[in-house]
């Protein structure tokens, strides 16, 4: 594959979502462990949101082009990497620069496309399913069994928990901020889900569980949540935060039920991750996961493809909050 000297990428200063622009740039420097991607879509978070904002600046030594995750061949190999050859169709968790047409990812972080999906589809999985199989099954222990609840249940991370949750054996609930919303996340296997807007979670997971509460809560909107999560939290309960969507303080808590009820409050980021642990990661994905999306199960809904010069349209798309599962630039479009 005869690599170009220029690519385009998206460029942007911290702000609203005009300020992003399709410029023209040298391509990013290989690593020995890393695989170059010719870029065939892009999924986007809402950690690229935030980012381009200027409230979630990348880590010191990322690229900090925007993308976590993209979908492509690979144009070029690391000296050191080795079980890739060119041409190979991968999808993967970038540390950023996915909004290009060639990004720079360390090869542990790189899966393969599963079976009979699109680049697209491909594009639209490892930023949801490293963060939920990290926070969810590993930090969070939720087993076959237990009961799970997550907030934001139609966001591309809520529809991946939703969806995994149901495959490996627990029993989900779910909030949304629409009735439409509430429909999609049973759809993708919640028991229930409650519209946030007009219906009380703590009192309908209290009586959905028998009073028990649930096992495993995945928290996404922070403060005005807190101790109506640890309410909601059965004996030995795991509360993750992900995110604070509404705030992250808190101006006053009572910890007496972490105590008495044996509760942990955890939670991650994954971007701040090393590579290693990065890599850890996707050795469990390709092991448990990967089977699962290679059978077509537990792919997540994609909501809208946009052509990669209408980024701006992605994200007022995701910030408008209307979207059901997740956002994806086609760079073929
Ligand atoms: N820690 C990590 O490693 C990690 C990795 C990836 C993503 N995340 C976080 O996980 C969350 C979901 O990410 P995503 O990419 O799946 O995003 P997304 O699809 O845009 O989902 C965000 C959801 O949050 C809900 N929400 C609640 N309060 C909100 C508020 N104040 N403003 C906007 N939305 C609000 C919205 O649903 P309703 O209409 O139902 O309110 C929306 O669907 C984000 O907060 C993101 O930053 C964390």
């Amino acid at each position: 594959m005869t690599l170009p000297t220029t690519m385009r990428y998206v460029a942007h200063r911290d702000g609203g979502a005009e300020l992003m622009s399709i410029a023209t740039g040298p391509l990013p420097d290989l690593r020995p462990d890393e695989l170059l991607i010719r870029v065939q879509a892009v999924g986007v978070n809402r950690p690229d949101v935030l980012q381009r904002s200027g409230l979630y600046p990348p880590p010191p030594g990322a690229n900090p082009v925007l993308g976590l995750e993209c979908a492509g061949e690979v144009a070029a190999i690391g000296a050191e990497v080795t079980g890739f050859a060119i041409g190979d169709r991968v999808t993967a968790l970038a540390n950023g620069g996915a909004y290009a047409e060639y990004c720079a990812v360390p090869a542990t972080q790189c899966l393969p496309w599963p079976k009979n999906v699109t680049a697209v589809v491909a594009a639209s999985l490892p930023e949801t399913m490293f963060t939920v199989f990290a926070n969810v099954f590993i930090m969070g222990k939720l087993k076959a069994g237990e009961s799970f609840l997550v907030h934001g249940g139609s966001s591309g991370i809520g529809a991946t928990a939703l969806l995994l949750a149901r495959e490996f054996g627990a029993i989900s609930y779910a909030t949304a901020g629409s009735d439409e919303k509430v429909a999609a996340c049973v759809a993708l296997g919640a028991k229930a889900a409650f519209n946030y807007r007009t219906q009380d979670f703590v009192e309908e997971i209290r009586t959905a569980t028998d009073k028990r509460g649930v096992d495993v809560i995945l928290d996404m909107v922070g403060a005005p949540y807190f101790a109506r999560n640890i309410r909601s939290l059965a004996l030995e309960g795991r509360l993750v935060q992900i995110a604070f969507l509404q705030g992250s303080k808190i101006a006053e808590f009572d910890l007496t039920p972490i105590m008495l009820r044996r509760l942990t409050v955890t939670g991650s980021t994954m971007r701040a991750r090393s590579n290693a642990q990065k890599a850890a990661i996707a050795a469990e994905l390709r092991a448990k996961v990967w089977p699962v999306l290679d059978a077509g199960r537990c792919l997540p809904p994609v909501h809208a493809v946009f052509p990669f010069a209408q980024v701006a349209d992605a994200h007022r798309l995701m910030e408008s909050s209307t979207h059901i599962g997740k956002i994806v630039l086609d760079l073929g479009a």
